[in-house]
Formats: C-alpha cells, sequence, structure tokens
C-alpha cells in the first residue's frame, strides 16, 4: 500500500529518534521513498550520515541552507510530500506546531506543508500527562492531524508509564491507515471497550467477563474504511488495533474521563461493557480476614452512564450515538426501552445469556434498533457485525 508513497519524515531531538533509522528501513522495505529532515536536537542523537545512508537521500537541516533554497525552495519540501511524519514528535515540537512556530526547518515545513501529518509522540511520561501537552494533543488532533502512541512501558530516563514512542511496525501501520481513503477520511470516531474494573481495594476489583472483542473488530473496521479512531479501552483481553489512538482505563470514571478528552469526535461507539456500579467502601489497604469470622460487606455507588452523558450533551454531541446493549432476558424490549432512556441513536441489543456463548466467545447475534426500526442479522462472527456496522455508520455519516 505505501508503494511509490513519498514521506517527509521530520526526526526530533529524542532519545527515541534512534527508532526513526528503523522506521526509514520499514518505509522503504515497503516501496516508500523517505526525505529525512533533522532538527537541531536530533543531531545529538543520530548523525546526518546514518539518516541519509538508511534513507538513501539527502538530508535536509537547515531553513538557511541556500543550495537546498536553490535546488528545493522549503515550501517545495513540505508539499513534495504525500505524508508528514513526525517521529519522535518531543513535547516541544508539538508546542511548537500548537502555535504555529515557523523558526527552524522542521517548524517551518510543517507550518507551510498542505499535506496531513501524522505526529508519534516521545517523551517523560510527566511531559506527557502535563497538561499543557495533553491540551497542545487535543488542539492538535482537533486541526486533523493524526497521532500515533506514545505506548507505555520503561523509558530511557528511568521512568515507567506513557511516552515511549510507538514502535517503528506501529508507526508503519498508522502511515498505511493514514493512507487508507475510505468513506470515513476525515471522520474522527470514538470506540469504548473491555471491561472495566472497580476496586474493592489495592489488590481486588469487580470486573465482568467482556473480553473487548468485539470493540476492537468495530475500531478495526473504522480504521479500513478510513476513520481517524480514539480506542478508548478498560482491562481487555484482546489487543487494541494497530492504528488506533489508544487511551487505557481501569475504571468508569476513569473511561469518562478519557471519553471527554477524546471528544470532538464525528461518531462514538460505545462497546464497552462498564460496570454499573463501584465500590463506595473502597479501602486505601487490603482488607484482611481478623479472625473473628466476620464477613466484609460493601457498599456500591452508581458509575456515571458514559453512553447517556455523551448522548445528553447540550454542545459537541457526536452526530451518531451508537450504544449496546448486553441483555439476558426481553432482549429487544429492554434494549428499545435503553435507546430512549439513554438518548442514543442506534442500539446494537445482543442476548449474552451464557448458552448464546456471545460473551467472551467469537460470534454475535445482534439487533440494531435505531428510531425506525430493529433489524436482526443473523448469528456472525463478531468481524462481520463489525464490518457491518461501520458500513452502516459510514452511510449515516456520508
Ligand atoms: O445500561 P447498560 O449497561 O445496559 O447499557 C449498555 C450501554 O451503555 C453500552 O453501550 C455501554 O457501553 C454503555 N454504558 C456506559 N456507561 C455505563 C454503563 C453502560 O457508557 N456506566
Amino acid at each position: 500500500m505505501l508503494q511509490g508513497k513519498r514521506i517527509l519524515l521530520i526526526i526530533g531531538g529524542g532519545i527515541a529518534a534512534f527508532k526513526a533509522l528503523d522506521l526509514m528501513r520499514r518505509l522503504r522495505e515497503r516501496g516508500a521513498s523517505v526525505t529525512p529532515v533533522l532538527t537541531k536536537a536530533s543531531e545529538e542523537f543520530v548523525t546526518p550520515l546514518s539518516v541519509s545512508a538508511l534513507a538513501a537521500q539527502k538530508v535536509y537541516r537547515d531553513l538557511f541552507d541556500l543550495t537546498d533554497e536553490a535546488e528545493m525552495g522549503h515550501i517545495e519540501l513540505s508539499r513534495a510530500a504525500d505524508l508528514v511524519v513526525v517521529a519522535p514528535a518531543t513535547a516541544d515540537l508539538m508546542a511548537k506546531m500548537v502555535h504555529g512556530h515557523a523558526n527552524d526547518l522542521a517548524s517551518t515545513l510543517l507550518m507551510a506543508t498542505d499535506k496531513r501529518v501524522l505526529i508519534a509522540p516521545s517523551m517523560n511520561v510527566r511531559m506527557w500527562e502535563h497538561p499543557a501537552t495533553q491540551r497542545n494533543l487535543k488542539t492538535l488532533t482537533g486541526d486533523g492531524v493524526l497521532c500515533v502512541g506514545p505506548n507505555e512501558g520503561d523509558m530511557a530516563c528511568g521512568e515507567y508509564g506513557f511516552g515511549r514512542m510507538a514502535e517503528p511496525l506501529e508507526i508503519v501501520a498508522a502511515i498505511d491507515a493514514a493512507f487508507v481513503d475510505g468513506p470515513l477520511a476525515g471522520k474522527h470516531i470514538l470506540v469504548t471497550s473491555g471491561p472495566t474494573h472497580e476496586p474493592i481495594d489495592p489488590v481486588r476489583y469487580i470486573a465482568n467477563r467482556s473480553s473487548g472483542a468485539q470493540g476492537s473488530a468495530i475500531a478495526r473496521a473504522l480504521l479500513t474504511l478510513g476513520a481517524q479512531v480514539t480506542f478508548v479501552t478498560g482491562p481487555a483481553d484482546v489487543a487494541p488495533p494497530v492504528g488506533v489512538k489508544v487511551v487505557k482505563v481501569q475504571t468508569a470514571r476513569e473511561m469518562l474521563s478519557a471519553v471527554e478528552t477524546a471528544l470532538p469526535a464525528d461518531g462514538a461507539v460505545f462497546a464497552a461493557a462498564v460496570a454499573d456500579w463501584r465500590v463506595a467502601t473502597e479501602a486505601t489497604s487490603k482488607m484482611k480476614k481478623d479472625g473473628s469470622g466476620s464477613l466484609p460487606s460493601l457498599t456500591f455507588a452508581e458509575n456515571p452512564d458514559i453512553l447517556a452523558t455523551v448522548s445528553q450533551m447540550a454542545k459537541g454531541r457526536p452526530e451518531l450515538v451508537v450504544g449496546f446493549a448486553a441483555e439476558t432476558d426481553d432482549v429487544i424490549a429492554n434494549a428499545t426501552a435503553k435507546r430512549a432512556r439513554k438518548g442514543c441513536d442506534w442500539i446494537v441489543a445482543n442476548d449474552v445469556s451464557p448458552e448464546t456463548g456471545i460473551m467472551g466467545g467469537s460470534e454475535n447475534d445482534v439487533t440494531v434498533i435505531t428510531a425506525n426500526d430493529a433489524q436482526n442479522w443473523p448469528r456472525m462472527t463478531k468481524d462481520q457485525v463489525a464490518q457491518k456496522l461501520a458500513q452502516a455508520i459510514s452511510d449515516a455519516l456520508a
């Protein structure tokens, strides 16, 4: 899919710059050409020689390099590409993009380009979580900038958390997705998936049997139709699809906050099996048997209803909001009432009685309830349900 594509790769000044070398190799293996641009800071991490050797192209470094201006001006350089990729995208580069700085070659190219831009952020976890960076990310994604990663893990600075740049193959997948010119191109769709974990104490929690399989399949199907997908997931068994923006959460309250941060979106699919209740009496240290035989009692509090909250937003509601209804009795009647109560546009209802084998299984038997009708889809795989649903979403948002 990348055969013949021209990628302008801006390498920011972070420790993950070394991964940009492998990224160039992977892109070239797939038939893409890579024009590399180094920032001053990135030259502390990788050398112009290694970059140009791996790109098999001249490396661009300076805005005022007259030879380059004679050969190819910065405007032309920024437009000769099919896609601009910033990897690693440092906190500083992201801030510059937000404010429209144009004081070196990289920032000027980012201002001058008329092509899509994909960033692969990489920074210390505190820098990533800083409100300024999160604000900047929101502005950039609102401006249509695509984002892959960062991932969670050990960091070169010795800390742990989100901030590791996405791996080269994940960036390649996001680049692939950026070239998909499907019917949902330019649309941002939010998908929630998986169960939530509601803590009882630091080591115990209440959960449910959702595997996240249906949510992951929906996200993948939307991606295939060209959507930009934000995937907010609880602790699921099934891995998120490559190419979506993943936000991992544990509890319903964290899920609501991640959903609110991810908005605005054109569409939202709430496939997560969110716990209706959390433990109001959550203990801060592990609850212990005291030998007396007395049993602990848990008191519950109601969790926020994410689907209802988003469906009933006075401002900024996604154009299409799709909920799920996992029921064990009177599936259609309950789901129809649920659609009205929550205020969503569609409800995808399914029977999760144990004998159906749906929860945790690979197949699903759904009825899609809209304002006008209830359509039963024959039993099919969760991937097929996802593709059919993604197509219906695409038709509705067209
Ligand atoms: O009320 P019930 O849990 O059956 O509704 C299911 C639908 O509502 C699903 O789409 C689920 O993702 C969503 N939901 C939610 N927040 C909750 C409970 C459910 O978004 N607290």
